[in-house]
């Protein structure tokens, strides 16, 4: 980093935030402490309900789980300073925040992204070869898979940092938006960056634009496979598919804008960046819950053994 530091003359960068009115801030303050909060009770639920209740001790529920621990990480990489920014005038990060952030955004990222991919294989199995899901979707094989959307996010991640993190910067060093973003602060290095767009379009966007085709097929022939077969418990398996579905869309929606089509429209960036740090990470355990009768039961279990009690002592 230190030789970093002698060619590039900057050494920290000026986040623009949301607006410059001082009450609209305060307002975003409060709105974003409390989606904040509610993000991390919501998400340490669902996996306090998963590991603590036997009933739901299945791969999808376990994958759910990690789904929701990695909110809780992509979440808390960025938002708590976004929060304190609000109420600061002047909205600095240094060099090092800014590209640890950008890191472990892609790291979080990433990994949800293969997590989601695993979530798919996971519904998939159950609905087209059911009588062979407790054979295959054993618990070694749940290991693999969650191995690989961590290995996953770091490849991603370090693919682009390793290229990023040597850039120098001479100029301008102002940000507008409420974090540090991959295509924003390459924008600002002071040398030829084109091959690098070139890769975190590669790398982030069409890889997200892939992903995303390819699991939206594959829960179209999930649900197509169900409405042949309609049984009773078809209803249950189209709404825990809708779910899967509106997640992938929130998650893969936003990242195919920024990262496929940087670089034209960055005021939109800022609030697309949104989604990230806050929208998904709070929808995921809503939607999750809220649609899902035996996630519902767990809770009502949880609370009724006082666990959720001193959860919520131990949070608020
Ligand atoms: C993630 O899934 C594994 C695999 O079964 C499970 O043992 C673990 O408890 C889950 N992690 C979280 C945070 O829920």
């Amino acid at each position: 980093m230190d030789t970093l530091n002698n060619r590039s003359s900057v050494s920290e960068f000026i986040l623009l935030g949301l607006s410059s009115s001082r009450e609209i801030q305060i307002l975003f303050f409060a709105i974003f402490f409390l989606v904040y909060v509610a993000i991390v009770v919501g998400n340490l639920l669902i996996v306090i309900s998963v590991i603590f209740d036997n009933h739901l001790h299945s791969s999808m529920y376990f994958l759910l789980a990690n789904l929701s621990f990695f909110d809780l990480c992509l979440s808390s990489v960025a938002t708590p300073k976004v929060i304190a920014d609000f109420l600061r005038k002047r909205k600095t990060i240094s060099m090092r925040g800014c590209m640890t952030q950008m890191f472990f955004m892609h790291f979080f990222g990433g990994g949800e992204m293969s997590l989601l991919i695993a979530m798919a294989i996971d519904r998939y199995v159950a609905i087209c070869k059911p009588l062979h899901y407790q054979t295959i979707m054993n618990h070694r094989v749940l290991i693999v898979l969650l191995l690989v959307s961590w290995t996953t996010g770091l490849i991603h991640t370090t693919s682009q940092m390793v290229f990023t993190i040597g850039l120098p910067f001479c100029g301008p060093n102002v940000v507008d938006s409420i974090f540090c973003d991959l295509p924003l602060v390459i924008k600002l290095a002071c040398t030829e960056t084109y091959i690098l767009e070139l890769l975190v379009i590669a790398d982030s966007g069409l890889l997200s634009l892939v992903c995303f085709i390819l699991l939206l097929t594959s829960y179209i022939i999930m649900l197509v496979t169900i409405w042949q077969h309609s049984s009773s418990a078809s209803s249950k398996a189209v709404s825990t598919l809708s779910a899967h579905i509106t997640v992938v869309t929130l998650f893969f929606g936003p990242a195919i804008f920024i990262y496929a089509f940087p670089f034209n429209s960055y005021s939109v960036d800022k609030f697309l960046s949104i989604f990230y740090s806050v929208i998904t990470p709070l929808l995921n355990p809503i939607i999750y819950t809220l649609r899902n009768q035996e996630m519902k039961a767990a809770i009502k279990r949880l609370s009724s053994q006082h666990i959720l009690s001193w959860f919520l002592k131990f949070c608020l």
